[in-house]
């Protein structure tokens, strides 16, 4: 057995080197010493993560943030009070002490401290920052339940289990410039919320780096999904699962998931990784449809989670169309 709840175990393998996948408030993690470059390596190898990829590094106290970044922008402390601990990384100049293979080379590290009592007991414990990306084969579906890690990666060290995550979709990223913030993927926390604090930075966003917040294609499961539209609507039912937000469309499909009873957008967010991976693992579902959402709000993170699962689907539909 290697899933319980046992966090001094789960902070020695960290400080032993090994990895631990542990809850967070958005996606479970899958954990090592951010500090230590070999027990890192062997993230991406159980992920098969390209080394082009940066993890995002967890802490439990601001003051962690000296070991990591080169100089704290008086910014970050703004931002910090309001979103932290919470589902917000923030990429600062790093630190001389932080690997390159945990930023993948870049001058720049990702940081959250995130809301969650048990990953903060973690990284207390431990004593270390720890580098985590979300605890899936890369690619795949975001894990938002201790079995959803099991199922994608059964040779991790330590599951650390929480239950299920309470925000369910990762983290917002931003960058800061000159004129404020820019938004590399967005999350639960908004623009809107963040000009509450700093001036969103309209100018296009020049990515270094092509991972997953920029691919087009990710968090995809292993059968068919599309979202759904008149035409996908349109087609035969009888082995189709659908990801229902409004209820409109229920009628006649196989399966129906409601991830919502209430119209809330952050109950889609919490309950659509789930429903991805209930329908990915159950045999008399063919296809998997998933009920759009307006692009703005909340609304922008889960369409982006949705367009990215559906990429690669959609490319292949198109080709035979
Ligand atoms: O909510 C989350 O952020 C979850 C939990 C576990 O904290 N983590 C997560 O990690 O989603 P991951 O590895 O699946 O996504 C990390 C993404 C990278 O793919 C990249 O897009 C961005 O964070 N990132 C990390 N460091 C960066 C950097 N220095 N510059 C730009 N983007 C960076
Ligand atoms: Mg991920």
């Amino acid at each position: 057995m290697n899933t319980g709840r046992d966090v001094e175990h789960a902070a020695h393998c960290i400080r032993e080197g090994k990895l631990v996948a542990f809850p967070t408030e958005t996606v479970y993690g899958l954990g090592a010493d951010a500090l230590n470059p070999q027990a890192v390596a062997h993230i991406f190898e159980l992920k098969e993560r390209p080394s082009f990829d940066p993890l995002i590094v967890h802490i439990a106290h601001l003051d962690q943030m000296s070991t990591l970044v080169a100089e704290a922008d008086p910014r970050v402390f703004r931002i910090a009070e309001k979103f932290w601990p919470g589902p917000l990384t923030i990429v600062m100049p790093k630190g001389p002490l932080v690997p390159d293979i945990v930023t993948a080379g870049l001058p720049t590290v990702g940081i959250r401290m995130p809301d969650n009592t048990i990953a903060l007991e973690l990284i207390q414990v431990s004593g270390r920052p720890i580098a985590a990306p979300s605890a899936n084969k890369f690619g795949r579906i975001s894990p938002t339940t201790a079995a959803h890690v099991k199922k994608q990666l059964p040779d991790v060290d330590y599951i650390l289990d929480g239950g299920k995550t309470t925000v369910g979709i990762e983290s917002t990223i931003i960058r800061l410039t000159p004129a404020g913030f820019q938004i590399l993927r967005n999350g639960v926390i908004t623009r809107e919320d963040l000009e509450t604090v700093l001036p969103f930075d309209e100018s296009p966003v020049v990515s270094d780096i092509a991972a997953p917040g920029m691919l087009k294609s990710h968090y995809s499961p292993r059968k068919k999904l599309l979202i759904a539209d008149e035409a996908t609507l349109a087609t035969d039912r009888s082995r189709a699962g659908l990801i229902s937000f409004t209820g409109e469309h229920d009628a006649g499909f196989a399966k129906v998931i409601r991830v919502s009873r209430t119209h809330d957008l952050k109950e889609y967010a919490v309950n659509v990784f789930e429903a991805m991976h209930t329908f990915e693992d159950d045999d008399t579902i063919e296809v998997i449809l998933a009920e759009p959402v307006p692009d703005s709000g909340i609304g922008k993170a889960i369409m982006d989670r949705l367009r990215k699962a559906e990429f690669s689907w959609r490319a292949q539909q198109d080709a035979r169309a």
